[in-house]
């Protein structure tokens, strides 16, 4: 939700703050902005729309050697100029990733200013000022916040005749880079990847202020804090598009290397895996709990474990679950899933099964993100940097490491031995089999692409697959779809079906291969345009119109290749209805707000 960058250094600022921008884009893309310093004056350029938009319209070429920059995500007010960031008051310029959520409260309290834009933001730009007006000090304003602002914040101030930039966060990311010649504040790693991948991470209520050659960061009580300074791993390159039309499409790609990389840190052998995974197995019941794709996927890892580990496993969506009441077990686990790791509603989750006592885990894969450091533990896929709003290579590493951990529970109560392993070494070959020929999937988007309606059919782990599949469909093609528990359509929506509405079924399960048959052969009934995804030759010619086969594996891992299969069909429908793919509308990837 909303990106922000800032340099100070010896270079020329603007192209360092567009540059990541660019690359912090998929955050959010209703507005762009730029606040730079030239002569001691900060100046401010800001444009509705992409930051391809801020960039026809602004001077790359500026003198100007420290700057903040934005891209927006609307929350409070409508995406247009006047609400973009960065937002001026007094000789205040800030950029504001996040939600103050007393924000009315706040500009009633600053009624001596005339706010100009409906946002939350500039009432902290009023704030400061007026803080800093009292306090003549930058830093004392930094370290009073936190007693006057609730809700989330990642922020980058500039002021009036300073050439230095400040920020602080609370709730939201924020990560300091250095390199020989400036420094950076930026919402995410790869906004400063071009150049250096060393930066420091900012803990909650923590600030910075950055000069051309320095950085000093402060905690909470305003001294000098000592950090460690980290090293990215990953490559510029791995962030970057490397040749593919689309990052979704070469996240989809990227798969068979991401899912081995996750697999062989678990499983190189069983005692890495006991070491790993160890103490899981004491649980009585487990609460698997995300949101969007993350909730899809704990719905497969309900089915494993409780197949395969015999532990009771309740699924559910982080806003929902943060408001309910829970009755909990002695010996009771909250598995929390979470791709970026700063999803607001699944870090609160996480945060009120501390205060309740309850042990958590989390299933994260942006290292150091806020899930990962206030989870009790922390099992990391390796899906490296996802850049595309709709994920497809995190989803497919979180399936596979719940699938470990039912494995891990089978292994230790015997339901199964160590030659399971076998069963993983060969997906990365599998996978690529998959990728090398879409020509399946691709005719299946030229059957449906036109249409309205799309309906996804299938029953316990399927229907799971069918969710995600639904999801993926809708987000990036915005074709309307529904997955449906294939016994469950006859109660309803059945009517729904008309002469060419697209069904897709899938059915890799055999204790309820032909119950799904069964149903697919009443929507062909129907007169449904039946597609069928499954592993197993189908040998009735009547149930389909086109069929697709994977192959059949255990199904602690089968449903990954269907997934696959499912994410090529979403891109191809999206590309033929010539959607933004990589920035589906109305979306971002870090969704900080509730
Ligand atoms: C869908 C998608 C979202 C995310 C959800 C949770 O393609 O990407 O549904 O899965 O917003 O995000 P994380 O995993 O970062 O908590």
């Amino acid at each position: 939700m909303c990106g922000i960058v800032g340099y100070v250094g010896k270079d020329k600022c603007i192209p360092r703050i567009l540059s990541g921008l660019e690359s912090l884009e998929y955050r959010g893309y209703d507005s762009a902005g730029i606040a730079y310093v030239v002569n001691n004056l900060v100046k401010i350029t800001k444009k509705q729309g992409r930051i391809s938009n801020l960039k026809e319209n602004i001077n790359i070429d500026e003198e100007s050697y420290v700057g903040i920059g934005h891209t927006r995500w609307a929350t409070h007010g409508k995406p247009c100029q006047v609400n973009s960031h960065p937002h001026r008051v007094g000789k205040v310029t800030i950029v504001h990733n996040g939600i103050i959520e007393n924000y009315e409260t706040l500009k009633n309290e600053l009624s001596d200013y005339d706010f100009v834009s409906e946002t939350d933001s500039e009432v902290v730009a009023a704030l400061v000022d007026k803080l800093y007006k009292e306090e003549k000090d930058v830093k004392h304003v930094l370290a009073k916040l936190k007693d006057y602002l609730i809700g989330s914040y990642a922020l980058g101030i500039l002021i009036e005749g300073d050439d230095k930039i400040y920020a602080i966060r609370k709730d939201s990311p924020l990560i300091i880079g250095v390199s020989e010649n400036g420094n950076f504040i930026a919402s995410d790693v790869p906004a400063i990847l071009e150049y250096t991948n060393l930066y420091y991470l900012i803990l909650n209520n923590e600030f910075a202020v950055l000069s051309k050659d320095d950085v000093v960061i402060y905690d909470e009580n305003g001294q000098i804090s000592t950090k460690n300074l980290l090293t990215f791993e990953g490559s510029r390159e791995a962030a970057m598009k490397n040749g593919y039309e689309h990052y979704m499409l070469k996240e989809i790609y990227e798969q068979p290397k991401v899912i081995m990389d996750t697999i062989k840190e678990y499983i190189s052998d069983v005692d890495t895996l006991k070491e790993k995974m160890n103490g899981l197995e004491k649980y009585e019941e487990i609460d698997i709990v995300g949101c969007g794709s993350a909730y899809h996927v704990g719905l497969v890892g309900k089915s494993l474990i409780e197949k395969y580990g015999h532990i009771r496993v309740n699924v559910d969506i982080a806003s929902e679950y943060r408001y309910s009441d829970h009755i909990y077990k002695d010996n009771h686990l909250v598995l929390v899933i979470s791709q970026s790791g700063e999803t607001a509603d699944t870090l609160a989750v996480l945060r009120k099964a501390k205060e309740d006592g309850i042990d958590t885990l989390a299933i994260v894969n942006v290292v150091g993100s806020s899930i990962a450091r206030e989870a009790d533990k922390v099992l990391y896929i390796k899906a490296g940097v996802e850049i595309a709003v709709a994920t497809t290579k995190a989803y497919s590493c979180q399936l596979i490491m719940l699938s470990m951990i039912a494995m891990y529970l089978g292994i230790n109560s015997g339901r199964l031995d160590e030659s399971i392993f076998e069963e993983y070494k060969s997906l990365d070959k599998l996978i690529n089999d998959i990728l090398d020929d879409t020509s399946d999937t691709e005719s299946v988007a030229a059957m449906i692409y036109k249409n309205k309606d799309v309906f996804y059919l299938g029953r316990k782990i399927d229907y799971a697959i069918c969710m995600e599949s639904s999801l993926k469909l809708k987000e990036v093609s915005y074709l309307h779809s529904e997955a449906y528990a294939a016994g469950e359509l006859k109660h309803g929506t059945i009517s729904l079906i008309e002469s060419g509405t697209p069904v897709i079924s899938i059915i890799t399960e055999d204790d309820i291969r032909l119950k799904t048959l069964s149903n697919v052969k009443e929507v062909c009934a129907r007169g449904a345009l039946s597609i069928v995804i499954t592993n197993e030759e189908v040998l009735d010619k009547d149930v389909y119109d086109k069929l697709i086969l994977v192959p059949k594996l255990h199904d602690l891992v089968g449903s990954i290749l269907v997934v696959i299969k499912c994410q090529l069909i979403a891109y191809y429908v999206a590309k033929l209805n010539g959607c933004d793919i990589d920035k589906p509308r109305n979306l971002a990837k870090s969704v900080t707000v509730e």
